[in-house]
């Protein structure tokens, strides 16, 4: 197992990502806009921390430039400012497209070139189940998520032949330090009753489907998004 550098690994789901790949035996980077968070990580995991603002090429291309090898990019720093479409200031649509879009694909950019030259390798994005779902107040987050998967598909095609595979997960509703205040109090019960898996998800369920991807057993499987939701996206009404 070689080097897997993971954005957004301070917490949440890259937190997860981070514990299981290391368990899997790849060298962990954990990257994060905050640093102290990337550290922590770091030292669960005993890899290396990376502060980097996935939205900013420059900080970009210096954390490029401190990493010699990398077998896996895990682009899953994302951001999300829910509200109605009307409400949506040119901030919110600006900073959720730079960290959501330009950032994943900042990255992959950045670390294709590696991957090339040590004759391939995986790539996995984070989308969302709200690519699918568009539910109402969401903003402009289900559209970044859905040039997630775009993107995924527009790489493996031309990356495949690098022997870089590209895939994506969805996650569906996740409980995270992020997404916390969504699940308080009787809210995580009532939601996951509306889910066909009768529960929301947690970070771990994320994390094995990652692992998944990053492994030998996914090695013909490329340009695909796997919704890891409960079945959120198989067709009952948004939540
Ligand atoms: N939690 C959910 O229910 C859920 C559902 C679907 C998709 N997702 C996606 O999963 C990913 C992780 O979500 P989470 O719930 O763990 O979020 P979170 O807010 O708990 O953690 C996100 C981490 O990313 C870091 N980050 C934010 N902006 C960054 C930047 N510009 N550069 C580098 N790091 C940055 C944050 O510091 C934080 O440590 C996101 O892409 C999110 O959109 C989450």
């Amino acid at each position: 197992m070689g080097t897997a550098v993971i954005t957004g690994a301070g917490r949440g789901l890259g937190r997860a990502m981070a514990i299981r790949l290391a368990a899997d035996g790849h060298h962990v980077v954990a990257v994060d806009l905050d640093g102290e968070a990337a550290e922590r990580t770091a030292a669960t995991v005993g890899g290396e921390a990376r502060r980097c603002d996935v939205s900013d090429w420059g900080s970009v291309a210096a954390l490029a430039a401190s990493i010699e090898g990398c077998d896996v990019l895990i682009n899953n720093a994302g951001i999300w400012r829910f509200h109605a479409l009307l409400d949506a200031t040119p901030d919110d649509v600006t900073s959720v497209l730079a960290v959501n879009v330009v950032g994943v694909f900042a990255c992959s950019r950045a670390f294709a070139p590696k991957m090339i030259a040590a004759g391939g390798g995986s790539i996995v994005n984070v989308s969302s189940a709200a690519a699918s779902t568009h539910s109402p107040g969401t903003g402009i987050y289900p559209a970044t998520k859905a040039a997630v998967i775009s993107l995924t598909r527009q790489m493996a095609i031309e990356w495949g032949p690098h022997q870089i595979r590209v895939n994506a997960v969805g996650p569906g509703l996740v409980v995270t330090e992020g997404s916390a205040a969504n699940h308080e109090g009787d809210k995580r019960i009532e939601r996951g009753k509306k889910i066909p898996l009768q529960r929301v998800g947690e970070p771990e369920d994320i994390a094995d489907v990652v692992s998944f991807l990053c492994s030998d057993a996914s090695r013909y499987v490329t340009g695909q998004t796997i919704f890891v939701d409960g079945g959120i996206t198989a067709g009952r009404a948004a939540i």
